[in-house]
């Protein structure tokens, strides 16, 4: 499940560049029976099986330094955010423990320092989530994407969602790029893409807004797109 996209792309280069060292650990590596069994079936009954407790309780003590911090990807932790990974790139050892089956053994919460969901929906294993986890924590480390500034044009960097792209042609399907991005001035087109991002938010998600960063130009820009917005409203309401 890790080796596609460990091995691919930015997660690739920011390993091979030092910039990050990943491992993956089997917790059969961690048993002392014979055939290397993780789970049980759950007490009191249910469907399903549990993973037992002392594989991962032996691979923490195994894996823990001092300065580890220890997640405990689960649909019942707290919710996975842009702010978060900021907090969690600063850590300089982290370790991800994925759950799997139907649950794990309720006493594995108390090694983790934080349990961790990346969405309300639940997922088959914790192994994609650590990989949600890893890849949005790698693209934030300095130097870990090509272009230092992209990871800084992200959305949610700075509270809002990221301006519309374009490539080439000018004109596909009848679809425009907007004249703006053709026309060479540096500043028009970093005052469009300002406010098309500031648009993008208000439109698609307002409760960003009111804790993002918003300087005295965005509050003019937000007020011109509120007119623009009302504009059309208005319009639509005078048609016959
Ligand atoms: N394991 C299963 N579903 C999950 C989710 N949504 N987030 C984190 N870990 C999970």
């Amino acid at each position: 499940m890790f080796s596609g996209p460990l091995h691919e792309s930015i997660l690739k280069r920011a390993q091979e560049k030092g910039l990050v060292e990943i491992r993956v650990h089997d917790l059969r590596d961690w048993t002392h029976d014979r055939h290397r069994v993780v789970d049980d079936v759950p007490y009191g009954g249910d469907a399903g099986m549990v993973l037992k407790p002392e594989p991962l309780f032996e691979a923490v003590d195994a894996l823990r330094k001092a300065e580890s911090e220890v997640l405990l990807l689960t649909p019942q932790g707290e919710r996975f955010d842009h702010a978060m990974a900021c907090r969690l790139a600063e850590t300089s050892h982290l370790i991800l423990l994925c759950g799997r089956y139907e649950g794990f053994d309720d006493r594995v919460r108390s090694v983790a320092d934080r349990e961790v969901s990346i969405g309300d929906f639940v997922l088959s294993g914790g192994e994609l989530p650590a990989l949600v986890v890893i890849d949005a924590l790698v693209r934030l480390i300095p130097g870990a994407l090509g272009d230092e500034s992209s990871a800084m044009q992200d959305s949610f960097v700075g509270g809002v969602l990221d301006h519309p792209q374009y490539t080439r042609p000018p004109v596909y399907r009848g679809l425009r790029v907007p004249e703006v991005l053709l026309s060479g001035d540096h500043e028009r087109i970093r005052r469009w893409r300002r406010k098309e991002a500031l648009r993008r938010t208000l439109l698609r998600r307002p409760d960003l807004l009111k804790l993002a960063a918003l300087n005295a130009e965005d509050q003019s820009l937000l007020s011109e797109i509120q007119a623009e917005h009302e504009g059309e409203r208005d319009e639509q309401t005078e048609r016959p």
